[in-house]
């Protein structure tokens, strides 16, 4: 969601001139776009705005003129007023709900002279006050919902992010139609509970993700469809169905487990219990049989038991994930887990988030492995290391390493699998009979 709000915010400052750099010593401007859903994460934003305040420096001495300092995201929604403690020298304070007041604030800035900080969540929202977006490239993000209603004990995103908010249809079809237009082919939908999406459809009808998937796949040019990330309650019988019946929706879904023991599934408030996973999996897996999966896990969680971890442990082997994200808890200012008995040592939370890693690691190399041999259409969305070759990323989400023609970025190819690496594949271009290159294959 950070990249796509970080996107966004060069689409709200481009009318003011400002264009996106890779070097920040050259930047007029520097936004840290920032998340809080872990300490580590929180923790860096002052480390980099010390970095930054270096170079700021470093440009001014130049006489290359004032940087302007700014920190975005969810740090800001949370700790605005400390960071403008913290390093007074920072100009900009925006939480994600502001960004599109973005100009408004750099008039002010250079009116008064002083730091400004927005961090209200507006009654309209932003997303009816920003532009359409610019080129994306092949494969582009595209948030339809925000915030959460959840409350999942151990997270903040209910807090910083807000409640849960769906955009109206009509807009996310005028945006998805502006990427195709500008060569986007494939479409990965956001929110933090996208399959909560409940939104105002043009027939006044609230339409749920299925129906919305739906509608997209008809749009020109978009080959490819995925959303993320999902909650297990939310998923209906219409986005079970759609899995089935929509080709452009792509046999791969984050779906968040978090732990593999009924009594911490119920401390975290998810909601459901393992057994009700389960069930959705399967459903999901009798609706298109080569959906792969992965998920999100904490260890560590407070009063989490070594008996418990290994519930985990047994869940994901019985489950079987492609690839997966894990994390030790990480406790954070307001939310219930924070308080609650039980928080366990960083040491004991390394070591057994080194076992989860290290199950879930077999996995992914073994998926990786079985595609060897397979024929897969491959969306060529970047260059490669070398010259002459391409990265794509297969149906699975995995980065596919090809030797292929400049001509066929953006493109969607079918590559015969010849090496599954830990975390990518190599393979090479399918011909077809007369020894051409296919210009594009279907998804
Ligand atoms: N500690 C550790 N991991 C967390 N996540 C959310 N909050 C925390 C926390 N306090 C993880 C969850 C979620 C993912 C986005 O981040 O696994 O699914
Ligand atoms: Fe956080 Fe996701 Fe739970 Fe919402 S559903 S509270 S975003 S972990």
């Amino acid at each position: 969601m950070n990249v796509y709000d970080s996107a966004r915010m060069a689409d709200v400052l481009a009318p003011l001139g400002y264009a996106l750099t890779e070097d920040p010593a050259e930047a007029d401007m520097v936004l840290l776009n920032t998340c809080h859903i872990r300490e580590k994460a929180s923790e860096k934003v002052f480390s980099e705005l010390g970095r930054l305040r270096q170079l700021r420096e470093q440009r001014e001495a130049r006489g290359a003129g004032r940087m302007i300092l700014g920190v975005a995201g969810c740090v800001a929604q949370a700790e605005g007023e400390e960071i403008l403690a913290r390093a007074p020298f920072v100009d900009l304070v925006l939480g994600p709900q502001a960004y599109h007041r973005l100009p408004e604030m750099v008039a002010r800035l250079s009116r008064a002279g002083r730091a400004q900080l927005d961090t209200e969540f507006p009654a309209e929202p932003k997303f009816d006050h920003l532009p359409a977006p610019g080129p994306r490239g092949p494969a582009a993000f595209l948030a339809i919902q925000e915030g959460c209603d959840r409350f999942c004990t151990f997270c903040v995103v209910p807090y910083t992010r807000g409640a849960e908010y769906s955009r109206p249809v009509a807009d996310i079809l005028d945006e998805a139609r502006a990427l195709a237009t500008q060569g986007t082919v494939e479409i990965t939908l956001l929110g933090q509970n996208v399959n909560a999406y409940h939104g105002e459809g043009p027939d006044g009808a609230t339409w749920s993700l299925g129906r919305l998937i739906r509608a997209l796949a008809e749009i020109d040019g978009l080959d490819r469809l995925r959303y993320t990330t999902s909650h297990p309650r939310d998923v209906d019988d219409d986005l079970i169905a759609a899995h089935a019946e929509v080709p452009a929706l792509m046999p791969f879904l984050h779906l968040p487990l978090q732990a593999g023991a009924d009594r911490i599934l119920k401390a975290m408030n998810r909601g459901h219990d393992v057994d009700a996973y389960r069930r959705v999996v399967d459903r999901l897996r009798a609706a298109r049989p080569d959906l792969a999966l992965s998920s999100d896990f904490i260890v560590g969680f407070p009063g989490e038991t070594d008996r418990e971890v290994q519930r985990t442990l047994d869940v994901i082997d019985e489950i079987g994930f492609v690839q997966a994200y894990s994390f030790k808890y990480s406790a954070r200012p307001g939310t219930p887990a924070a308080a609650m008995p039980g928080q366990v040592p960083e040491p004991v939370k390394a070591e057994r988030l080194a076992r989860v890693q290290d199950l879930l690691n077999t996995q992914q190399i073994a998926f990786n492995r079985r595609c060897e041999g397979l024929e897969m259409a491959v969306l060529f969305d970047r260059p490669g290391k070398h010259p002459g070759q391409l990265v794509g990323r297969s149906p699975f989400m995995q980065p596919v390493h090809v030797t292929a023609p400049e001509r066929l970025m953006g493109t969607v190819q079918r590559v015969r699998i010849d090496q599954g690496q830990p975390n990518s594949l190599a393979g090479r271009l399918v011909e077809t009979s007369d020894g051409t290159l296919p210009e594009r294959a279907s998804a």
